[in-house]
């Protein structure tokens, strides 16, 4: 273990959705499975990386050879990415949730008989891809993000690399059957221009963007 390329480098990755609570007993959370982003730690862990693996809640098994640091909410995720640092690369595989309820109740909400239903009001979480890509201090070298589109997918992920202040985008285009599938068709948006990938099962994107990480280390 840890021998490769990526031997005494610390890569931090996040995956999955995050949850954010209601109340004690019901939270909101999207589909994400986590398996692109699980699948990416992996391939870094397999170049001999130092790999954290900040997760929410997903149901596929944690890779072998990953420190796996489990959290459910954005601001969890945010405290365990900063918690991680210093690292050498970030690539920021999570489906985090764009809003979390203003306020937690402390009991069930109850339901009241004859009267309306709770308005739930929300509030912006934390971009955790842009607050680490923004970093004055320990801002990992390289840092790299994704972007799930339906059109315009190099556009919009060329305006998000510069938005979001990061190295890389991966762009996803989800317009066909990507979502929760097993395979991937992305574009790699760099500084330097753009790579259109052929359609690949989820580990093949994972292993080519780690030898592409482990190359750009080097
Ligand atoms: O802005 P958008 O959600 O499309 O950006 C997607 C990218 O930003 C992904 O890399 C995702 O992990 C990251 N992100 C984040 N924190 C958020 C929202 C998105 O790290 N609150």
């Amino acid at each position: 273990l840890h021998q490769g390329p990526l031997a005494g480098r610390h890569v931090v990755v996040t995956s999955g959705p995050t949850h954010e609570n209601i109340d004690p007993v019901r939270y909101i959370a999207n589909r994400s499975s986590g398996r692109q982003g699980h699948a990416i730690a992996a391939a870094l862990a397999a170049l001999g990386g130092r790999v954290t693996l900040v997760s929410g809640p997903v149901a596929v098994p944690d890779p072998a050879g990953v420190t796996v640091v489990k959290i459910e909410s954005a601001r969890d995720m945010l405290a365990a990415v900063e918690a991680a640092l210093p690292a050498d690369a970030a690539v920021f595989a999570a489906a985090v949730a764009d809003f979390r309820p203003a306020e937690i109740g402390t009991q069930k909400i109850k339901k009241v008989p004859g009267a309306p239903p709770p308005e739930i009001t929300l509030t912006l979480n934390p971009d955790i891809l842009a607050t680490i890509a923004q970093r004055q201090v320990q801002r990992p070298r390289l840092v790299v993000g994704f972007a799930a589109e339906t059109e315009n997918v190099v556009p919009h992920a060329q305006q998000k690399r510069l938005r979001k202040g990061c190295d890389w985008i991966v762009a996803n285009d989800v317009s066909g059957d990507v979502m929760g599938g097993a395979e991937n068709a992305v574009h790699l948006v760099t500084e330097s221009g753009v790579e259109d990938w052929p359609r690949l099962p989820k580990a093949e994107v994972a292993r080519r963007l780690a030898a592409r990480i482990a190359e750009t280390l080097a």
